[in-house]
């Protein structure tokens, strides 16, 4: 059962807050979720193909994406999305099909669009983590990855009070303390066709962790894909 801070988020005070945060985040979360950022960068690129990134924000990740990779990005968030197009403009991104506001728990985009789904940093932000886990599922290819970094929270002992204690603090800067590895596990076991690939700490704090979904059909994408390396 959800607990009252599973459930609290509101889109609204999400999107007032992050237009608050846009012209010093990258400033402030920058460098602090570098790696976790470019560990998942690395996991969708053995998928490549297009790639649909939730939750963009100011676009801070894009640049890292190898070129040969197609880079949709959506944000409930116009400011943090502006500082995107202002990224690509600047640095002449031509891999990037397009940035649209966008609410991740109902996307625009057809079923089975996307090689890859990256969220970094967003699902301890939207109010139903889970509805947005079945959007993700369905906008992905079969054979295509879910790869998210998220934080987790801590089981029990003292940073599960200390998470707990900085919740309602944490709700008004726009994000959860409390999110359980539990709620990812559930939702991979009662949705068909998905399953948990990876789980690994990512810097910083030990806080965070790289997940990965894999939807059924990757079995034969890796054949594929190896297929594709022998003959090159
Ligand atoms: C902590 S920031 C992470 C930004 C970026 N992914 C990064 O690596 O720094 C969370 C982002 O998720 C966006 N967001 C929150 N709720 C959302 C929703 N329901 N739909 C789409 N984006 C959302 C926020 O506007 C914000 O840009």
């Amino acid at each position: 059962m959800n607990t009252l801070s599973d459930v609290d988020l509101d889109k609204q005070t999400v999107t007032k807050v992050y237009a608050r945060w846009a012209p010093v985040y990258d400033l402030v979360f920058g460098a602090v979720f570098e790696r976790g950022r470019h560990a998942a960068v690395a996991a969708a690129e053995r998928i490549g193909g297009r790639i649909l990134e939730v939750g963009v924000g100011t676009g801070i990740s894009l640049p890292n994406y190898s070129k040969d990779c197609r880079l949709c990005g959506i944000d409930i968030s116009a400011p943090m999305l502006r500082k995107a197009e202002e990224r690509v403009a600047e640095l002449g991104l031509t891999n990037v099909e397009g940035l649209w506001v966008m609410d991740a728990e109902q996307l625009s985009f057809d079923d089975n669009s996307f090689d890859v789904v990256v969220a970094q940093y967003v699902i301890t932000t939207v109010p139903n983590p889970e509805a947005t886990l079945d959007e993700f599922a369905r906008v992905l290819k079969p054979g295509g990855e879910i790869v998210l970094v998220s934080r987790v929270g801590a089981e029990a002992g003292l940073r599960r009070s200390l998470e707990h204690w900085f919740q309602p603090a944490a709700r008004k800067l726009g994000w959860r303390t409390e999110f359980s590895f539990e709620r990812y596990a559930r939702w991979a076991t009662r949705t068909a066709g998905m399953r948990l690939i990876e789980r690994r700490a990512v810097p910083p704090f030990g806080h965070f962790n790289l997940i990965r979904f894999g939807k059924e059909g990757e079995a034969r994408r890796i054949l594929k894909a190896r297929t594709k390396r022998a003959a090159g």
